[in-house]
């Protein structure tokens, strides 16, 4: 069925708790601190937040090495505070989804605990254990934290497997206990009343069996060359069951995080009548910006992606729009210019993403352009996936400076540091003397308080944004179509629903540029600068958004 839903017309607002508001003064954001801050995202607009993980957890991982799925982080605080945030959500019309990590635990978890114990526990096949081969281990893959993804066990002899770090072992999806007890625990959140679920690492559960060494295993940021362990043959099987046994027909929200998965196998993961999920995140244009580390050149490029995204869905399918995660750096920092056209540029972005077909997807702090955090010493970072990668290099002897350099562009502790809510310390993150990680130094110019009243500000277009979106359907089910132009740096795009159509307009580039895409007619409903000065030429960075009512075909090209 391709009709209307709710989570179609959807505005997701992603948090980060430990990074969002600190209720306490202990320099960790919390529950308690993003219940505070929920009239925020009211005025803000966005229908749904999605929490990334609140389990409990050492926090090897932030929170995606979970050590009981059916408690609270205690830095977040307690279960009673979780009840409260759902009510208080839900009160304000809020819909709320969870982070579901089902790929593996942490290695503090009871079931690790006892796989780990003996080679005759009854859960030691809970995980992935092999014998080494030759005196090392099975095989050659590498996690994708770096490294090799196999640890040693001293007590039991043998590895166990983990793509992730080493205190994240992969849960063995071949054994139907493990699959039974990770689908009652997620029964257990559904009829707790939650909205859905972002699932976390999805196309990794099934790995090729018999655990055969890969061509190419460094090679992991491109799809092609870790196979053996992402959307690997057979694992329908697991997420068909996994479907029929957990989400099917409750009418939630669920977006599946699909490293590997390409549009051949679109159909399957997000197609309307029998995909395993509402829609995917896909990864071929982060592949696009890592290929290219961070250092992102040709907006061409990306809208070629996207845009085959786009067409690909078209009628059997629905798109997961988004340019930030936690997963990533900032994009006014990576894809605009985060010193001379800040507001302009995180706008003009903004727009670039946010009026395509799907459900757009807003990172906490991208509403107000958040930038990169930079941080220039090695102490300064957190993500247990860098510093492995750190490590290793410094040992290969990679200079500490060149490491820092790659760091600063690339690390995901970018997109981490505390939210900026006004200009008092910390931000005003925190009413403390610390934060778990480093505020960015920026938060005197850079800060919600400062853009609420400022209708020109990055805040006041996002909520423009998502006002539009909600006010014309156009925006939600109007069918996409790019048109090429011959200035490779401007982006134009229409959607068009039944007599409306829509034009977005982008200079995705820092010189002014003339255009040729037919605007007669159109009546400019948002727009990143305060006038346009020329109608057929773009400011560096200008975005606009056209309407055309009672469409008649004048943009046909
Ligand atoms: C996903 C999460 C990421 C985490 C990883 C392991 O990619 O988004 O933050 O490190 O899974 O759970
Ligand atoms: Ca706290």
């Amino acid at each position: 069925m391709t009709g209307n839903a709710w989570w179609k017309e959807a505005v997701v607002y992603q948090i980060y708790p430990r990074s969002f508001y600190d209720s306490n003064g202990d320099g960790i954001g919390d529950l308690q601190g993003i219940i505070q801050k929920l009239d925020y995202l009211v005025d803000l607009g966005i229908d749904v937040i999605w929490l990334c993980p609140v389990y409990k957890s050492p926090n090897d991982d932030n929170g995606y090495d979970i050590s009981d799925y059916e408690d609270i982080m205690d830095d977040f605080g307690s279960m009673k505070d979780f009840d409260e945030l759902l009510e208080e959500a839900h009160k304000r019309g809020i819909k709320l989804i969870m982070d579901l990590v089902l790929n593996h635990t942490s290695d503090e978890h009871p079931w690790f605990i006892e796989s780990r114990s003996s080679l005759d526990n009854p859960k030691r096949d809970w995980y992935i254990w092999k014998d080494g081969k030759d005196g090392a281990e099975p095989n050659n893959w590498e996690s994708i934290f770096s490294g090799s993804a196999w640890d040693f066990d001293e007590e039991t002899k043998q590895y166990y497997l983990h793509l992730f770090s080493k205190k994240q072992p992969d849960l063995n999806w071949e054994n139907e206990e493990v699959r039974n007890a990770l689908f009652d625990m997620v029964n257990r959140w559904i009829d707790k009343g939650i909205d859905g679920f972002r699932i976390d690492a999805i196309s990794h559960i099934k790995k090729k069996p018999g655990f055969p060494d890969m061509p190419n295993p460094k090679n992991k940021q491109y799809v092609e060359c870790f196979p053996y362990m992402s959307n690997y043959d057979g694992i329908d099987v697991h997420l068909h069951e996994f479907v029929d046994s957990t989400i099917k027909g409750k009418n939630l929200m669920t977006v599946g995080e699909a490293n590997g998965v390409s549009l051949k196998d679109i159909d399957k993961w997000v197609g309307e009548d029998n995909g395993y999920f509402n829609m995917i995140f896909q990864f071929e244009h982060l592949q696009l910006w890592n290929k290219n580390q961070n250092g992102f050149t040709d907006v061409q490029e990306l809208m070629k992606i996207l845009s085959n995204w786009q067409y690909s869905l078209e009628g059997h399918g629905w798109n997961a729009l988004f340019l930030e995660n936690h997963d990533l750096t900032r994009c006014v920092s990576t894809l605009g210019d985060d010193r001379n056209y800040r507001v302009e540029s995180a706008k003009m972005l903004g727009a670039l993403y946010f009026f395509m077909k799907g459900t757009p997807f807003i990172y906490q702090g991208q509403e107000i352009g958040m930038t990169n955090a930079y941080y220039e010493k090695i102490e300064d970072y957190n993500d247990v996936g860098m510093l492995q990668f750190y490590s290793l290099e410094r040992a290969k002897g990679v200079s500490h400076d060149v490491l820092i350099e790659i760091l600063k562009r690339t690390c995901r502790d970018n997109g981490r540091s505390p939210m900026q809510w006004d200009s008092s310390p910390f931000g005003g993150f925190t009413k403390g003397e610390k934060t778990w990680i480093g505020v960015n130094p920026n938060y005197s110019e850079i800060n919600v308080s400062q853009q609420l009243n400022n209708n020109h500000s990055v805040l006041s277009f996002y909520k423009k944004m998502i006002a539009l979106r909600k006010k014309e359907k156009v925006f939600v089910y109007g069918k996409y179509e790019y048109m090429d132009n011959e200035q490779s740096d401007i982006v134009a795009y229409t959607r068009t629903l039944e007599d409306s159509k829509a034009l977005i307009l982008c200079n995705f580039g820092k010189v002014v540029l003339p255009h040729s895409v037919p605007i007669d007619n159109g009546e400019l409903v948002l727009h990143n600068y305060k006038k346009v000065t020329e109608a057929y030429i773009l400011q560096p960075y200008e975005a606009r958004v056209y309407l055309f009512k009672s469409y008649a075909g004048e943009l046909d090209e």
